[in-house]
């Protein structure tokens, strides 16, 4: 019945399943508050699929030995890493946040009094700004060479344009996926000469579109024909693994079903959330990040969809409520803390082992073609 699943990705990619664990970064610059640990990472490029890591290291330094620690427990199996490369963001020239947040306090002066309210309405006690860089140019490109240097299978971008490093990548051999949530966004990713295309629909968690997986997906797969594309999107079931490569997908990109594995690092009060919530609790906002994100529905969306203020660009939204974010995180309080998660929430009940998750939707999108074989026509 497994063998049902192969499809020409498999192949491509040498893997055994077409399934990919999604690269997740939202949490912080840790390995241990993050979604895609290295034991998730590796669970399922062992598993059969494939490991995509997201960008969960406080330095480059850090970024090198996660990779390495992954290959220790991959071996030669393939493997991914996936950095967020925002096509549209504020630029940022400083290496140094609190010069970045000096700024901020001077232009958006009510913003800031947002955060500061947040902080006394829940009796925190205001925390520093993360020592990490704030994201540039420059720092990304610094972040790919850690990716070349260590001759990393497969590269996923998300949000952006690829196009600066996709030559250096194939020139070693390195595979590119590129992110679509629209088919314009799809058509880019090909002029950027990527290999593969995820088509992700809004159900999904984390930074998402408008629409469905169900509409999209078909609409890329036409669009960028004959490349390889990935459904994403509320995606937790071998019913609809079978339902993403019926629309002419020929994997999947799997990122919320996966938040429900005993590897995955996010705080266990966020894995309830997940696992109690039902679909209609994960709602879009753009003042996590600058950019509109599917997470479990919290106070702190509301506040800001009181203030009336607009977001402000991705990076400065996330930096404004650092002091806010980290005090809450600091004091357990993660109910006033992000959960980027999607509306396949409301199908996860348990967690378990991300080999166990993974090999169910296998078998249930094989009995699933099986079924439908023997019920149509
Ligand atoms: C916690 C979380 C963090 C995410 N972080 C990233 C990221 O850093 N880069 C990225 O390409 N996508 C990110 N995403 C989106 C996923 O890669 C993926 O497209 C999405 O989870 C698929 O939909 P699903 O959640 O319904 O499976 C994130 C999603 C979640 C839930």
């Amino acid at each position: 019945m497994a063998n049902g699943l192969r499809t020409p990705l498999c192949d491509f990619l040498g893997i055994e399943y077409p399934i990919v664990l999604a690269g997740m970064a939202a949490g912080g610059q840790s390995q241990t508050t993050a979604p895609t640990p290295v034991k998730l990472v590796a669970a399922v490029s062992n598993a059969g699929g494939l490991g995509v890591m997201g960008d969960n290291f406080a330095d480059l330094d850090d970024l090198d030995a996660g990779i390495r620690e992954l290959r220790g427990l991959v071996g030669d199996k393939p493997f991914g890493v996936d950095f967020l490369l925002p096509a549209t963001r504020a630029e940022v020239t400083s290496t140094s946040k609190h010069e970045v947040y000096a700024d901020i306090r001077m232009e958006y002066p009510r913003h800031v009094a947002v955060v500061e309210e947040l902080i006394a309405e829940h009796g925190l006690e205001s925390a520093e700004l993360s020592p990490s860089e704030p994201m540039s140019t420059d720092l990304l490109n610094r972040k790919i060479d850690v990716l070349l240097d260590n001759k990393v299978p497969v590269f996923a971008a998300a949000l952006g344009d690829p196009a600066f490093m996709t030559e250096r990548a194939h020139a070693q051999g390195m595979k590119v996926i590129g992110m679509a949530g629209a088919v314009r966004h799809a058509e880019r990713q090909r002029a950027a000469n990527v290999d593969i295309i995820t088509a992700q629909g809004t159900e999904a968690g984390g930074h998402t579109g408008n629409i469905s997986t169900m509409v999209l997906v078909p609409q890329i797969v036409d669009a960028v024909d004959p490349m390889p594309v990935l459904a994403a999107g509320g995606i937790g079931t071998g019913r609809q693994v079978a339902a993403a490569l019926a629309l002419g997908a020929q994997g999947v990109w799997v990122g919320t079903a996966f938040l429900a594995s005993d590897e995955t690092n996010i705080p266990s009060d966020h894995q309830e959330q997940i696992l109690g919530g039902r679909s209609e609790n994960f709602t879009l906002s753009k003042f996590l990040s600058g950019k509109q994100q599917r997470s479990y529905q919290n106070l702190v969306k509301d506040a800001w969809a009181d203030s009336g203020l607009p977001p402000l660009e991705m990076p400065l939204q996330g930096i404004l409520q650092e002091p806010f974010t980290r005090a809450a995180r600091m004091s357990g309080r993660y109910d006033l803390v992000g959960n980027p998660s999607g509306q396949i929430s409301g199908m996860l009940n348990e967690s378990r082992p991300a080999r166990d998750i993974l090999m169910d939707m296998v078998d249930e999108a094989g009995a699933t073609v099986e079924r439908m074989r023997s019920q149509v026509g």
